[in-house]
């Protein structure tokens, strides 16, 4: 099933295929039998197809030498998934303390990673330096001016980048484009100006390294990186000539994008960086700077093709000469991203081969008529008790999940050439209520 060259290209994991049993399997792994053995609703991630991406990151990029790449842990941040990048080299881009307990918890130290963010906490904000966190991307003034009080505090020189908006708009949903001018994220290109003069002048803990930007989220067009640099560069020129400050570090933010659909056409992750290195050298050479370190933090491309759910499958609804509902034992609450921003997922049964294709819309189990997974997709003649395999669920699924209606949020398996070990486990309904309190008075 998978022909395609490179792995954000593909819907589907790696080593994808139909067995002789007919079911679903994908890197040596059977997904009926992991649903009977881990039942459902199941996250998968699949190690093979994870460690690949990672490489042909660390290929495309190689050719740069001054590059940094760290893996946004908002897209998926378990401590083994944050042990595999680490083990590949890579860094990380966090943004709360969450984050950050999570990988010194897996005994990852901050020594490659950037804390991100638009309203940090004071209390994060010194968890963070206490544990020697590598860079800081600042955001605005009240960060600008609480950072340099706890680094004082702590005798610190904290490195630090300024995030900016660059006002470039890319063409994706609009909750996850954060480049354009009207923007919650970073100092605008009218008060850079103001927050470096505080910096050279005031701040003196603080050591500015370089600027930060992120244009957005599930990005297609290369050109989007390409002007992002130039807008970088230009403003690294101009802070050059007025303030005589020579920035010697660049951090683009993530976005590459992925294939949810075969409508989806993302370019592949070299041609990403051919065009972003492309960008590098034509613009530090239009404004006469040396070349900086490059800081990337892609999420999404980095895990979300290694990632499937499994479902099994319920009731349904006919609703006469209108449509087909079927139910999952899933839905919103593990992954909210078709609810919340209308986006769309491929999907099969996994324990049945080609038989009679039915148009159906597949609706979670929770309790929002907006609750549905997929609108209108062909599946093979579904019925009660099927296990439904719905792809790219690797980011933004398993982070964004919640504990709607009380639902335990399942477990995640990590699978790997026929191995399958238990990486999140499903949650206890003792867990859900432990932090309840029931008052005497009640
Ligand atoms: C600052 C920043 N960096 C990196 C990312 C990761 O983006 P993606 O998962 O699209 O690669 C995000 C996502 O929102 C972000 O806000």
């Amino acid at each position: 099933m998978t022909d395609k060259k490179y792995i954000n290209q593909n819907i589907e994991p790696l080593n994808t295929k139909r067995n002789d049993k007919g079911n679903l399997e994908i890197s040596g792994c059977d997904l009926v039998e992991l649903a009977q053995k881990y039942s459902t609703p199941l996250y998968v991630m699949d190690e093979v197809t994870i460690r690949e991406n990672a490489k042909d990151y660390i290929k495309a990029f190689s050719k740069y030498e001054k590059t940094h790449l760290t893996f946004a842990a908002k897209a998926l941040m378990t401590g083994s998934i944050a042990k595999i990048f680490d083990s590949m080299g890579f860094g990380f881009d966090v943004v709360s303390k969450g984050e950050i307990y999570t990988l010194l918890n897996a005994k990852i130290d901050l020594s490659k990673t950037t804390f991100n963010g638009s309203n940090k906490t004071q209390e994060e904000i010194e968890f963070a330096l206490e544990n020697n966190i590598a860079r800081v991307s600042v955001d605005n003034f009240l960060e600008l001016e609480l950072l340099n009080k706890i680094a004082l505090k702590m005798n610190k020189i904290q490195k630090i980048h300024l995030r900016i908006t660059p006002g470039i708009e890319c063409h994706t949903h609009e909750y996850i484009q954060t480049g354009q001018i009207d923007s919650k994220f970073g100092f605008d290109l009218h008060t850079l100006d103001c927050a470096i003069e505080l910096i050279k002048n005031k701040y003196k803990n603080l050591d500015l390294r370089g600027l930060h930007a992120h244009v957005g989220s599930q990005i297609f067009e290369t050109q989007v990186f390409y002007d992002e640099i130039e807008v970088l560069l230009r403003q690294m020129k101009r802070i050059k000539d007025k303030f005589n400050i020579e920035l010697d570090e660049m951090n683009i933010g993530g976005g590459l994008g992925i294939t949810y659909t075969k409508e989806d056409r993302p370019p592949s992750i070299f041609e990403t960086a051919d065009i972003i290195m492309k960008s590098l050298e034509e613009n530090t050479k239009k404004y006469g700077l040396n070349k900086p370190s490059l800081y990337i933090e892609p999420g999404r491309s980095l895990v979300c093709t290694a990632g499937f759910s499994l479902y099994t499958i319920g009731s349904e609804k006919k609703v006469e000469g209108i449509r087909k509902y079927i139910a999952l034992d899933g839905g919103m609450a593990d992954n909210p991203r078709p609810s919340m921003y209308g986006a769309k997922y491929c999907a099969v049964i996994a324990n049945k081969k080609e038989e009679a294709p039915e148009l159906v819309t597949v609706a979670g189990r929770y309790c929002e008529s907006g609750d549905i997974l997929i609108k209108d997709i062909e599946l093979n003649s579904p019925k009660a008790g099927d296990i439904l395999c719905v792809f790219s669920t690797g980011a933004y699924c398993y982070s964004m999940s919640s504990n709607y209606n009380r639902v335990l949020k399942p477990s995640m398996v990590l699978i790997n050439n026929g191995k399958s070990d238990i990486i999140v486990k499903r949650q206890t309904l003792e867990q859900l209520v432990q932090n309840d309190v029931i008052l005497e008075r009640l």
